[in-house]
């Protein structure tokens, strides 16, 4: 039996209808912003316009992609090839590794793009990218951090890991040699990337929900 689940353009388009739904349902529900399980202030629209907050959830849309790709890449499909034989490696290096490499790319540009957005409409930019020594303040010092770490993640996503895979995968052609050191250079920076995205992850949280114990 066909299902509108067999199209991955229906699926994505029926989760956006029902995120609608959701907000619609909530707005019949809601009577005030806030409700008495949390604290004044918090959860409720305290000013922030549905632009800045729509952003906010494509930046963690696209943040989710690019980050649960890159650890797909890392828990999943290098550990993989290690142990897949020869023979069945190319279904990997021809087919799955370009399309999760499309996705990651522009997931990585897209969140970039958000979240810069989102520290411009909050006008701490300037404060963040200076890491608080500015103003002082833990809540701009800590998503300072995080967005050079989510920076350096991203360069390294375009120019080396991506440059190097074109070469490794056979996309762009390189000697037998030129593809082994291009595959170590990705595999490293991904590696780094790895590593920078857990205090990055802290960092994009820790601007909200972190910051307040250090202040
Ligand atoms: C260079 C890339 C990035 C930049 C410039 C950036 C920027 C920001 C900024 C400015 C905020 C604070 C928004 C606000 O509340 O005013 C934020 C929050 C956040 N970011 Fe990023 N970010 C980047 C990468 C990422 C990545 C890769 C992820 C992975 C999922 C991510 C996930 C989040 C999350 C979950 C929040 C918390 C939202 C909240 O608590 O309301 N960000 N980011």
């Amino acid at each position: 039996m066909k299902s509108p689940f067999d199209s991955l353009q229906t699926t994505v388009v029926l989760g956006l209808v029902l995120t609608v739904v959701m907000v619609l349902a909530v707005m019949g529900i809601a009577d005030h912003g806030v409700g008495a399980s949390l604290p004044e202030g918090e959860g409720g629209g305290g000013g922030m316009s549905i632009a800045i907050f729509v952003a906010r959830w494509a930046h963690v849309v696209s943040g989710i992609m690019w980050i649960g790709l890159l650890w797909y890449f890392n828990f999943v499909q290098v550990p993989s090839m290690a142990e897949i034989p020869a023979e069945l490696k190319p279904a990997v290096s021809k087919f799955i590794a370009p399309r999760a490499l499309w996705w990651f790319r522009w997931a990585a540009a897209s969140t970039v793009l958000f979240g810069v957005i989102l520290a411009g409409a909050g006008r701490y930019i300037v404060d963040a990218f200076a890491l608080g020594l500015t103003d002082r303040g833990a809540d701009t010092s800590i998503i300072g951090f995080g967005i050079w770490f989510a920076l350096i993640m991203a360069f390294n996503v375009w120019f080396i890991i991506w440059p190097n895979q074109k070469k490794a995968l056979g996309i762009v052609t390189a000697t037998d040699d030129e593809k082994k050191k291009a595959a170590r250079m990705a595999f490293l920076a991904s590696r780094t990337n790895l590593m920078l995205s857990l205090p990055m992850l802290f960092a994009m949280l820790g601007m909200r929900h972190f910051a307040e114990f250090i202040s």
